[in-house]
C-alpha cells in the first residue's frame, strides 16, 4: 500500500477513535450525543458480548478487542482502552450497562427536551445519569480531560478533521494530479468508483476518451487496447474495436447505488476475527460503500469475509458484450444524497461532450427524498414541485456534458414499507447476544438520537409508514413527468419503477427468503445478494425495451483476451 494511503489511514483512525461516524456520510448530527452516542454504546455493547462468548471479564475483552484489528488501528485502540479502560471496567464491574458508561464518558446526554435515548432496559432504581455521574466521578483524571473538548475541536486535530470532511464532500478522487477526475488509486473515490486512470499526468487520457490516432501508440482511453498489429500493419483499436459502438455506464445515485454495506461480523462479536477486520481502513477510505460490487458499476469479485454473494453489475455486462468498453464505468453515489444534493453531486460527472464516446446513465434516488432522522419527518421531505424541478436541473445540465447517441434512465424511489413488514419481528445482529435487541427496538434507538436514517420507513407507527410510501409514490411520479417533458438535445431517455418487489419475486423463484436480500444491519440497504439480483431485473429490462441502447457483441473480445489478457486490471 502507498504511503498516501497509509496517512490517510492514520488520519482517519483518529476520527474513528474520537468516534465522530457522522463524518463518514449518512447521518444528521442528531441529539442526545446522536452518532456519537450509539457508536460508544454499540462498541461497549460489543465488549459485553465479548466476555459473553468468551466467558471471560471486562478488562480482557477491552484488550481482545483491540487484538482483532489490524495495524494502527490495534495502535490507537490499544492507547484509547489503556486512557479509558479503568473507567469502563470499573462500570462493568458495577454493573452499569452501556448506555451508562457512555454517559459517564459524554458521548451521550440527555438534552432538555429530547427523551431519554436508551438501548439497554434499566435494572437499577438510580437513573443513567446519577450512576454516569457516580461512576465518573471515581476517574478524576478522565472526568478532566473529557470535559476540555470534543476531540474534533482541539487544535492540530481540528485540521485534520477537516482535510478528512473535505474529500467526504467533495466526492472527486483524492489522488488526481491531472485533475481529470480519474485516479490511480483504488480508495478515496479513486477506481472502486471510477475506471482507473492509466495516465495520471494527462487529462487528454481517461476512461471514456475518443481513441486519437487510433491509439497506435498511447492507449487514450483506457481500455488497455493500443499499439499496432505488426503481422497486419494495424492499429489493435482498428481491428479489435471498430466495428462495435463504445458504450460507458454512469450512476447518478444514493447510498444504494455506491451499495453501503456495513459488515455483520463487526455487529456481532461470536464472528470476530482478525479476518473480519482485515480491510477496515479500506473500507472506511470507501465511505463503507461498495460501488466496486454494485448493481450498476460492480467490477470485481472479492473473496473478503465482510462480503457474501457474487457481483452482477450493467458495466460488467456492458464488457462481457464488448471488451472495448473496458474500465469505462462512474459512480457518482453519495450516501445520504437526495434530489437537491444530486444537482451539485452531477458536477463531479466527468465526460466530455466531444473527446469522450456516449454514456448510459441511471439517474436512482430511491430514498432520501423522504428518508430524514427529524422527529417531523413529513415536514423535511421532498415535495412533488420540488423534485420535478431537481430532476429537470439534472437532465438540463447532463445536456450539456453528455456525448450525442447518450441514454439517460431515470428510476422512481423505492418502497420502504417493504422493509419493516420482512424485518419487525427479527433480532438485529448486534441484540443476538446478550439483551435480545430486534429490529424495532433499534429502529426506536436511532430515532431517538436523531440519526435515523428513515423515521418514516423504520418505525413501528404504521400509518406513517403509509404516507411514508404514499408521498414515495407521488416523487416518483415527478420523476416520470420531469423525466418525459424534458427535451433533450444529446440522450434519449427512459423511466423505471425501481425494481424492488420483483427484485423479491426473483429472489423466492429461486428459493430464498425475502429478508435475506436486505442489508442486516442496517436493514434498510439491498445486500449483495440484491445488487446481483436488481442488476438481473435492469439488464432483462435493457434487453426488452431499449435493446437499440446496448451495444452490439464485439466477434473480437476472444481476440482481446488472447492479445491483451487482463486489459490492465482494474
Ligand atoms: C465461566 O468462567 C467461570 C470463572 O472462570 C467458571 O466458573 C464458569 O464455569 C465458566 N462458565 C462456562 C460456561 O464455561
Ligand atoms: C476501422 O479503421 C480503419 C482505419 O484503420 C478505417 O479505414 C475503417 O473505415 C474503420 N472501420 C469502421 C467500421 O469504422
Ligand atoms: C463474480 O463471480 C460470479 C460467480 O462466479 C460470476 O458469475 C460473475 O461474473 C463474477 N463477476 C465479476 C464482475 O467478475
Ligand atoms: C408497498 O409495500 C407494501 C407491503 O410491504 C404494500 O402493502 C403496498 O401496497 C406497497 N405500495 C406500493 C405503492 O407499491
Ligand atoms: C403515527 O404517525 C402519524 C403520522 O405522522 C401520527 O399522526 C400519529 O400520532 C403517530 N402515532 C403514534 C402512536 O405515534
Ligand atoms: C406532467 O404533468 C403535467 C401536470 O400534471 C401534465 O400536464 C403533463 O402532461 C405531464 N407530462 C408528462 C410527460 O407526463
Amino acid at each position: 500500500m502507498s504511503t498516501v494511503a497509509m496517512n490517510w489511514i492514520y488520519l482517519l483512525l483518529i476520527v474513528f477513535i474520537s468516534v465522530v461516524d457522522s463524518r463518514l456520510g449518512s447521518f444528521n448530527a442528531g441529539v442526545n450525543g446522536g452518532g456519537d452516542c450509539a457508536t460508544c454504546t454499540i462498541v461497549l455493547g460489543l465488549v459485553d458480548h465479548l466476555t459473553i462468548v468468551y466467558n471471560d471479564t471486562a478488562a480482557h475483552a477491552l484488550e481482545r478487542l483491540c487484538t482483532f484489528l489490524p495495524g494502527e488501528f490495534k495502535t490507537y485502540c490499544k492507547a484509547a482502552v489503556d486512557f479509558l479502560g479503568p473507567l469502563i471496567i470499573d462500570g462493568f464491574i458495577k454493573g452499569d450497562n452501556p448506555d451508562v458508561i457512555c454517559h459517564a464518558l459524554k458521548f451521550c446526554h440527555d438534552d432538555a427536551g429530547q427523551g431519554k435515548c436508551r438501548i439497554y432496559p434499566s435494572k437499577s432504581s438510580l437513573s443513567v445519569p446519577q450512576r454516569a455521574l457516580n461512576l465518573l466521578q471515581r476517574h478524576p483524571r478522565i472526568n478532566l480531560f473529557l470535559t476540555k473538548s470534543k476531540i474534533c475541536e482541539i487544535p492540530g486535530i481540528k485540521e485534520i478533521c477537516r482535510i478528512i470532511e473535505n474529500v467526504f464532500n467533495n466526492h472527486l478522487p483524492m489522488l488526481d494530479l491531472d485533475q481529470d477526475h480519474f485516479g490511480t488509486e483504488t480508495t478515496l473515490r479513486g477506481s472502486s468508483w471510477r475506471g482507473k486512470d492509466c495516465n495520471d499526468l494527462s487529462s487528454q487520457i481517461h476512461p471514456g476518451a475518443h481513441t486519437i490516432q487510433s491509439d497506435s501508440m498511447i492507449d487514450h482511453n483506457c481500455n488497455g487496447i493500443f499499439g499496432m498489429n505488426s503481422a497486419t500493419g494495424r492499429p489493435w483499436e482498428d481491428e479489435f474495436c471498430n466495428e462495435t459502438q463504445r458504450m460507458g455506464i454512469a450512476v447518478l445515485g444514493d447510498s444504494l447505488s455506491a451499495h453501503f454495506h456495513i459488515p455483520e461480523q463487526w455487529l456481532d462479536a461470536s464472528q470476530f476475527s482478525p479476518e473480519a477486520f482485515e480491510h477496515l481502513g479500506f473500507i472506511l477510505e470507501n465511505e463503507l460503500d461498495w460501488p466496486q460490487l454494485s448493481a450498476s458499476t460492480g467490477h470485481v469479485n472479492v473473496s473478503w469475509p465482510n462480503i457474501i454473494g457474487p457481483t452482477r453489475s450493467l458495466y460488467a455486462r456492458l464488457f462481457d458484450l464488448d471488451h472495448c468498453n473496458h474500465r469505462d464505468y462512474q459512480n457518482i453515489a453519495v450516501n445520504g444524497a437526495r434530489s437537491s444534493s444530486m444537482t451539485n453531486i452531477m458536477k463531479t460527472l466527468s465526460r466530455h461532450q466531444k473527446n469522450d464516446v456516449p454514456l448510459l446513465v441511471i439517474y436512482s434516488l430511491v430514498g432520501n427524498d423522504v428518508c430524514n432522522g427529524h422527529p417531523d419527518t413529513i415536514d423535511h421531505m421532498t415535495t412533488v414541485e420540488q423534485m420535478h424541478k431537481n430532476v429537470i436541473t439534472t437532465l438540463t445540465y447532463l445536456d450539456t456534458v453528455l456525448p450525442s447517441g447518450s441514454h439517460v434512465v431515470t428510476t422512481g424511489l423505492g418502497n420502504g414499507s417493504m422493509l419493516y413488514d420482512l424485518l419487525h419481528d427479527r433480532l438485529h445482529p448486534f441484540g443476538r447476544i446478550g439483551p435480545p435487541i430486534t429490529y424495532p427496538q433499534m429502529y426506536d434507538y436511532l430515532s431517538c438520537l436523531q440519526i435515523s436514517p428513515c423515521n418514516g420507513w423504520l418505525t413501528s407507527n404504521y400509518t406513517l409508514r403509509a404516507l411514508t410510501t404514499d408521498r414515495a409514490v407521488e416523487l416518483s411520479a415527478a420523476v416520470r413527468n420531469a423525466t418525459f417533458s424534458y427535451e433533450s438535445k444529446h440522450f434519449d431517455v427512459d423511466y423505471l419503477d425501481f425494481p424492488f418487489d420483483q427484485a423479491i419475486q426473483e429472489w423466492e423463484a429461486q428459493g430464498g427468503q425475502p429478508w435475506q436480500l436486505i442489508e442486516s444491519i442496517d436493514g434498510f440497504h439491498i445486500n449483495q445478494y440484491g445488487h446481483a439480483i436488481v442488476s438481473d431485473i435492469l439488464w432483462a429490462w435493457f434487453q426488452k425495451e431499449k435493446p437499440h441502447w446496448l451495444p452490439t457483441l464485439n466477434p473480437h473480445n476472444a481476440d482481446i483476451e488472447r492479445v491483451f489478457k487482463d486489459q490492465g486490471g482494474y
